[in-house]
Order: C-alpha cells, then structure tokens, then sequence
C-alpha cells in the first residue's frame, strides 16, 4: 500500500495529498477538473481504494456468522473499522457505532426508533432554518405522525443561528428533540452545537448531531460535543459511498426500539416473539457494508494520517481566498457568515444568471461546481433565492483551482451577464 504522504501536525502538502488522488491523472487540455463539489461526495485516495480491493481479494465473507478463516478475518475487519469510527469520534464505546447506509439512514434511524415512541402533541421537535434535508424532513414527518410540533431556530442575515429566539421557542411547549447540523453543506456555517446540546439538556431534550459536513474536515468529539446522537457518512470524507456511522449513547440506544427488523439483529426468533440482538448488531439488519466499513476504516486512517488541523487549515485559507476574490465581483453576491466562522464552503450567485448556467458554463474550462438548492429548500426560501452555485473544498484543492473558478466567473459574466 502507498504511504500518507503528509505526517500530523504539518501544514498540508497539497501537492503531495494531489498525488494520492487518482481521479487527477486525467487531463482535459493537459489540466485535471478542478474538483470544488467535495461537499456533495469527496474523491478517493489510493491508500482507501487498496484497502477495499484487499479486502475483497484476501478477507471476503460474510461476517459474524462464519467460523473458517476467511470468515474471521472479514469479521475482524468489519470490528476494526468500527473500532476506527469510534476513536475518530472520540466515543466511549465500540458498541454505540452503528453502520448504516449514509447519515441520511442515521438520522432516520433516531427519528423513527427513538422519535415514535417519545414524541407526541405538546411536544417540540427543534431543529434549524440551515438543515439539510435530511436533517429537517424525517423530524418533521415524525413530528407529524406523533402529534408534535416542529420548528425552526431562524437565521440571521450571516446564515448563523439566532440563538436570541431559543427562549420564545421553549415556550411553546417541551422540548423533546433538538437535531441541528454541525457543519452547514450549503453556507459552511459552524454552529454551536455544544451549546445548543446544553441547551436541550436544561429542557430535558435529546441532542442529534448531522456530522455529515463536519467529520470530513474537523475533529468531531461527541464528548465535547455533549450530543446524544450524531450521524456522518464515509463518501464525504474520502471513503465509499454507502456506509456511513450512528454513534449513540448507549443508554438510549438500548432502550429504543428497532428501526430495521430481520436477519442479524436478532437474540431468538419463535412464532409467538423475537428478541433483539445487544447493540450495535440490534440496529444493523441484514448483511453488513462489509467492504465499504473497512474502506471507511481506511479513509478515516488516511485522514488522520494528513491531520484533521492541518486539513481544517487548508479549507479555512481557501475559503478565505476565495471570499475575498468573490468579493471583488461586485456581480457576484456571496452567502453565509466570514471566512473565520465557516468551512471549506461558499456560496454564491452571479447577478442575472441562473446558477445551472453559470456551472454549465464552468464546466467547459473543467471546474465542477454545484449548482442547486443543495437540499435547503427552508434555507434558499431565507435567502430568497430558488438555488445558488456552490464551491466546495478538500484537502486536494488548491489556491490555484480557486483562481480558475474565478476565472470562469468573468467568463460567465461576459457571455451570460
Ligand atoms: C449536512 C448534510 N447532512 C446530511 C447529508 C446527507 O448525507 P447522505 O446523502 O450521505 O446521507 C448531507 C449530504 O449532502 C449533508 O451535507
């Protein structure tokens, strides 16, 4: 296997992280794309892809069930990335990390396990203007099948939380839930998450963190974080899609229920009951992301073998950068708080035209923005827009692919502007 081209504690080597990247080798004009939608799902290092292709190669059978060889050794493997997502979310026990499919499957796994049987009318599910969709959407159908009332802590004109308004908000019933992103996908916002964590706690709520954004670029501690829940997704953070993590207290989640019943999760099965398997395999139905968790282990290595200070850097200097050039666009507008209070992500429209132009428009010089509402829709109707483009940054990204978006910016200007 190649070696982590950067030790902790240095300043990123972007070039040297760049040679990890194989997706780079390709040249269009002698350039590779400039890659600025790692938001949506990151590139993959060689290093995560030859873990895989080992695993498959030399460990590959079904887990937990066999007692060959090859059984033990997947089986292993499987424990020793969970082990993995344990360590780099500083939590307490191997037991509480459930794999799932991507954050997505995490938070619904708390809102329909936990949400059913604790939620009902005079209750509030609190959550934020900022959510992703799959932050917002399973509180509030949850909180529709129970009777409970959902609502929003609103934003202010930076697209930060207007903490102000928790008060009000508690008033209007008792706060069972509150559920708030980390790391905003759309704005890059950071937000105070162990505040409102202490917060929820005074009013005897529970805390669930969509890590999603934030695990890629940050060190995540559910400890410092004081959260309850706290979901992330291995295809934002270098590793492959279909796997991502629930990490819960193991408190709670013994006393919920099942999401997904069948195969694996089970103690015994007769006519008259079934009893549930002990955590985590209770919440892990069917066969596992066997591959995809031990990619993710390997992902999660790779990462902690750059430095998660050392990425957090990079994207801040980047964001940054890019701020300050977009801001010498008086056509272009730029959304979210400064560079200091934010993540490798910025937001944008460019005056008159619609956002899928202007990357369809980038796209012709290579550069891969997103254009969209980014799963916001709560959000874009604040900012009174349907979509904007969205640069988004990774440890791969360079000051120089910045300057080619901003080159493609004037290009769209002229053409479409
Ligand atoms: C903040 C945030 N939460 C949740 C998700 C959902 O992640 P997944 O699609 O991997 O479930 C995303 C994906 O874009 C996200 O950015």
């Amino acid at each position: 296997m190649s070696e982590v081209a950067v030790s902790a504690q240095t300043k990123l080597d972007v070039e040297r992280v760049r040679a990890d990247f194989p997706f780079l080798d390709e040249l269009t004009n002698g350039t590779p794309v400039a890659f600025l939608d790692s938001a949506a799902s990151s590139q993959k290092p060689r290093q995560m892809l030859e873990t895989m292709n080992a695993f498959y190669e030399t460990s590959y059978a079904n887990v937990h069930r066999g007692v060959y060889r090859l059984a033990e050794r997947a089986t292993e493997a499987l424990e020793g990335a969970r082990e993995k997502v344990r360590a780099l979310l500083n939590a307490p026990a191997t037991r509480e990390v459930i794999f799932l499919r991507n954050a997505t499957e995490a938070i619904n796994l708390v809102a329909y396990a936990w949400g059913l049987n604790n939620l009902g009318p005079g209750d509030l599910v609190v959550v934020t203007e900022l959510e992703h969709h799959s932050n917002f959407v399973p509180w509030q159908y949850v909180a529709r099948r129970t009777g409970a009332t959902f609502r929003m802590i609103p934003l202010d004109d930076n697209g930060e939380l207007r903490l102000e308004e928790l008060d009000a908000i508690a008033d209007e019933g008792q706060v069972k839930v509150v559920a708030t992103g980390l790391v905003s996908n759309s704005l890059g916002t950071i937000n105070p998450v162990d505040r409102l964590a202490a917060w929820a706690h005074d009013h005897g709520a529970i805390m669930v963190v969509d890590a999603a954004q934030a695990a890629p670029h940050r060190v995540v501690d559910v400890r410092a974080l004081g959260c309850d829940f706290l979901a992330i997704s291995a295809h934002k953070m270098c590793g492959p899609s279909g796997v991502g993590a629930l990490w819960g207290k193991a408190e709670l989640l013994e006393r919920m229920e099942p999401f997904l019943v069948g195969g694996h999760m089970i103690r015994s099965v007769g006519v008259e009951e079934t009893t549930w398997g002990e955590l985590p395999h209770k919440y892990e139905a069917g066969t596992a992301p066997m591959a995809e968790a031990v990619g993710f282990g390997a992902a999660i290595d790779y990462l902690q073998g750059i430095g998660f200070e050392a990425i957090e850097r990079h994207e801040h200097e980047l964001a940054a950068y890019a701020l300050d050039r977009l801001a010498e666009l008086p056509w272009v507008t730029a959304y979210g708080p400064p560079a200091d209070r934010r993540a490798g992500i910025v937001s944008f429209n460019v005056e008159g035209v619609h956002p899928h132009d202007v990357a369809q428009v980038l796209d012709f010089d290579n550069v891969a923005i997103r254009a969209g509402h980014h799963c916001c829709q709560p959000l874009m109707h604040k900012l009174g827009v349907p979509a904007t483009n969205r640069a988004s940054f990774y440890l791969y990204t360079t000051i120089a692919e910045v300057d080619r978006l901003v080159a493609g910016l004037h290009k769209v200007k002229e053409a479409l502007g």
